[in-house]
């Protein structure tokens, strides 16, 4: 997929840069991103709601993969940028993105995030509970600065990959109950500051969905509480944020639509819907992150030591594992993987890939076909691009990888591989305890 290809010489090339040497220039474990199928991703995006005619926003959701570089092709693309931090927030600004595109999330963002946020002028708060509301009010007064807000609602939908259920999510960290009326009250609450802009509500189903029907569900939820709102409250909501959670292709056997069936889908629904209950159709807002970035990244690592266990498996070990890929060890995630540098021999054993740590979980995939492997075999891990370097670790003391961006031929560091500098550079030894005896 993407730019990806087998070359002459047998070995994987990615963005028409040889893998292999990419290995040699920057060692492994490496991430490359192949840049042209990101920008890809977003045009997609983009342009499948150009073609709907509804205002929008994609607002790329910077926890599958916040580095400055990726910020600047996010603006550059002209979207949008969801940030939960402010780690994400200083990235986003140090990259000199617009901050007025910056949109913030969150259950628990604290007192200096929200004043970081203000005095950077950022577009809109997701604001997630009462708490959070007067919190914020507070700040924005004693700023003489207005702020925008959608409310995180819980729509009451969530999707489970491959299924729905449509009652009881009432019991989750983030937003505001439709159902209990939570999410009414907090609206009531809102119109009535006087720092605050209310714009609209948001609500995220869920991660790595394939099938359009959640989104369909939310939608109607949304509208029948936006007409309750407009009805009783007389307030018209100008934006609803439909959230991310559109699945990739991880492993054979995933099967997510192209990225513009699912924005159709939403603004069919939209469409329809807000008509049917003569509301002025809102501007749709929507932050992909995994399918942005997800199928653009591949880790290669180089393999190390292996040992057959007869009638068992054979344990295939490389230089990296749970600490730049922890997707495993959490959520049981699936992989597929190829040998970089002998891309076109025939597949001949089954093997399971152990990555370094010092923890029996630390396996990246179990049972994948390969050529009989050597030590030193470049192992290629592909659809690493989300969740990967942005949920890597120092566990084990292990540096956390380079990341590159490759494209038309070209190869560029967009983050250092760590040095020992950075594994103890925050350490402190107490004047108490001893000195060094060398
Ligand atoms: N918007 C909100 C409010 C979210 O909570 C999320 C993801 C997204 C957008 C982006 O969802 P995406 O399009 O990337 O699926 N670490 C997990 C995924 C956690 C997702 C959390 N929220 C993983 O590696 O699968």
């Amino acid at each position: 997929h993407g730019t990806s290809m087998i070359n002459d010489q047998g070995h994987l090339q990615i963005g028409g840069c040889d893998t292999t040497e990419l290995v040699q220039r920057y060692g492994t474990p490496l991430y490359v991103m192949d840049e042209q199928l990101i920008r890809q991703r977003c045009r997609e995006y983009v342009g499948a709601f150009r073609e709907s005619g509804l205002k929008f926003q994609v607002a790329y959701a910077s926890k599958a993969f916040c580095v400055m570089a990726m910020c600047r092709i996010v603006e550059e693309e002209g979207m949008s940028l969801d940030v939960v931090s402010d780690g994400e927030l200083y990235t986003a600004l140090q990259a000199g993105f617009p901050p007025s595109r910056i949109h913030f999330h969150g259950n628990n963002k604290t007192p200096y995030e929200i004043g970081m946020a203000i005095d950077a002028g950022i577009g809109c708060f997701v604001v997630d509970n009462l708490v959070e509301l007067h919190m914020l009010s507070a700040i924005a007064s004693e700023k003489r600065q207005k702020v925008r807000i959608l409310f995180r609602i819980t729509p009451g939908v969530e999707a489970h990959t491959h299924e729905y259920i449509s009652t009881g999510q009432t019991d989750s960290k983030f937003g505001l109950d439709l159902d209990n009326g939570s999410a009414y009250l907090a609206i009531q609450a809102a119109v009535k500051l006087p720092f605050i802009e209310l714009l609209g509500v948001h609500s995220h189903i869920g991660s790595q969905i394939f099938e359009v029907e959640g989104f369909q569900m939310a939608v109607d939820k949304v509208i029948g509480f936006a007409a309750k709102v407009r009805d009783e409250l007389n307030f018209v909501f100008s934006v609803i944020n439909l959230g991310g959670g559109f699945g990739i292709r991880y492993i054979e056997g995933d099967t997510p639509l192209p990225v513009g069936n699912y924005v159709k889908a939403i603004a069919e629904s939209i469409t329809a819907n807000f008509s049917r209950y003569d509301y002025p159709t809102p501007e749709i807002w929507i932050e992909p992150g995994r399918s942005i970035v997800g199928d653009s990244g591949t880790t290669l690592y180089t393999v190390g030591t292996y040992k057959n266990i007869p009638n068992v498996r054979k344990y295939v070990a490389v230089d990296g594992g749970m600490t730049d890929n922890p997707r495993p060890a959490l959520y049981q995630s699936r992989y597929e993987a190829m040998l970089a540098n002998r891309g076109s021999e025939t597949n001949e054993e089954l093997v399971s890939i152990a990555g370094k740590c010092c923890e029996s979980g630390d396996m990246l995939i179990w049972d994948v076909m390969l050529p009989e492997v050597h030590t030193g075999d470049v192992l290629a891990v592909s659809c690493t691009g989300a969740y990967n370097y942005a949920m890597a670790s120092n566990y084990n003391r292990i540096r956390r990888p380079a990341v590159i961006f490759v494209k038309d031929g070209e190869a560029d560091v967009v983050v250092e591989r760590e040095s020992f500098k950075d594994i103890t550079g925050n350490d402190r030894i107490p004047v108490r305890l001893k000195p060094t005896t060398q």
